[in-house]
């Protein structure tokens, strides 16, 4: 069975724990899009760990760990978390392997990155500052791009890199007023990079694709939200990668007919980081309430998250478009002891409802929401194991939901702890 998990909101659904738990049956976890920006914590013994690049496989010996050609790579980083797995007696050796043709983010693109943010003051993005954007940006430019490849051939990547830091230190002198790189500097941390990485470095479409002609079951793990799709998300306020479901083929390879099955995370209410519109938002008593209960602030920048209602025009939208098959609910416990829940069913825009989401931003900033109004419930969900035994009112929000977004509901996030999972039996 080959599975793809996305989010289909703003990011941070809790796909980790999802995938976390299919990883279990998975021979190989591929990551496909993204990068450093991505962020997810895995419990190692007693011990919390958080991963950036790394596929979520990584902390189970038996699983391959893919990085797949679409995302970007911050060397840096995954040096990191390939020492700090060791450390914790997890090996990566024979078992992690990198696209050669994954770009790489260099120190030069999160200086960009943070430099054009400045730069924009109220109208900047609020980008993670991980450089992705400027490195997506230089792939689609082709000409100052470095790929895994590359470090392959230290003598070619030399020349390479003098070429870019030239170019780029023309650019941020005369944007951004900034100081010169040194390409000599830039070029000494990538022979270490190489000497790290370039064991893992292959081939992975054709890892992929013998893999799963072997029988071999491949999870596909995807990072950001649907939402945050470059072409179908609410651009500008995007990230740079097809961060929806119709990312994992170019991101990997493999075509969506060869996966069985596409699972969409959700969070029982709504999240967003950064900047852009957020119809359902509450920036009141509700969402601080939501905040706290959830433990809403980023792992990658601690970040507050700013919350809101369930937005299940987004989620038809995002499911739609990702031939979403099941719908995983995360954090249904978050939502206990709130008298009345709300769930948005439409927009009104300029008068005239909507129920296809609409992803321009300027359109979506206008939408007012229609709300359907439940009564809450009191019950700690957190030790649940059975949906039959879920109070009435936390049923009937899983129907409307299901009910507008036509997917079903079959996994139910009830606490953070892996075990506090519900599988549904339809
Ligand atoms: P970038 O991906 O760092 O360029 O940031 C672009 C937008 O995507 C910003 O609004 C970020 O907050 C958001 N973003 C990027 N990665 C994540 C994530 O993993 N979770 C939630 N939001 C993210």
């Amino acid at each position: 069975m080959n599975c793809c998990v996305v989010g289909l909101q703003w990011g941070d659904e809790g796909k980790g724990k999802v995938v976390d738990i299919l990883a279990e049956k998975a021979d190989i976890v591929v990551r496909f899009a993204g990068g450093a920006n991505a962020g997810h914590t895995v419990v190692i013994g007693r011990e919390k760990f958080a991963l950036h690049i790394m596929p979520s496989g990584a902390v189970r010996d038996k699983c391959a760990c893919v990085i797949g050609n679409g995302v970007v790579v911050d060397p840096a980083v995954l040096i990191g978390e390939i020492d700090g797995l060791a450390e914790r007696d997890i090996s990566l050796d024979g078992r992690l392997f990198i696209s050669e043709n994954a770009h790489v983010v260099g120190d030069y693109h999160k200086a960009e990155d943070q430099l054009r943010e400045n730069s924009l003051g109220k109208n900047k993005l609020g980008t993670t500052i991980r450089g992705i954007g400027p490195c997506y940006a230089d792939k689609v430019g082709r000409s100052y791009a470095v790929r895994m490849a590359d470090l392959g051939n230290l003598e070619a990547l030399k020349e390479k890199l003098a070429k870019i830091v030239a170019y780029k230190n023309k650019i941020f002198a005369a944007l951004y007023n900034a100081a010169p790189m040194d390409s000599g500097e830039v070029f000494a941390k990538y022979e270490l990079y190489s000497e790290k990485l370039r064991p893992f470095v292959t081939n992975t479409t054709h890892l992929l694709h013998n893999s799963i002609a072997e029988g071999k079951s491949v999870l596909f793990d995807g990072a950001q939200g649907a939402l945050l799709d470059l072409d179908h998300g609410t651009f500008p306020f995007v990230t740079s990668s097809n961060a929806s479901a119709l990312g994992m083929s170019a991101g990997c390879g493999v075509p969506a007919g060869m996966v069985d099955k596409f699972i969409g995370v959700v969070k029982a209410y709504t999240s967003r980081v950064g900047a852009g519109p957020f119809p359902t938002e509450q920036d009141n008593e509700t969402g601080n309430h939501i905040r706290e209960q959830g433990n809403e602030y980023g792992t990658t920048t601690g970040r507050p998250r700013r919350c809101g209602w369930f937005d299940a025009v987004a989620v038809a939208y995002s499911a739609a478009i990702g031939g979403i098959n099941e719908i995983a609910m995360m954090h249904i416990d978050t939502l206990a002891g709130m008298e009345k829940l709300k769930v948005c069913r439409a927009y009104n825009i300029d008068g005239t409802e909507i129920t296809f989401f609409p992803s321009n931003a300027e359109q979506l900033a206008r939408a007012e929401c229609i709300y359907e109004t439940l009564d809450g419930w009191e019950q700690d969900l957190s030790g649940l194991t059975d949906f039959d035994d879920l109070p009435a009112n936390t049923r009937n929000y899983i129907a409307l939901v299901e009910d507008v977004i036509k997917v079903p509901v079959t996994i139910l996030g009830v606490g953070p702890r892996r075990s506090q999972v519900i599988f549904r039996n339809r």
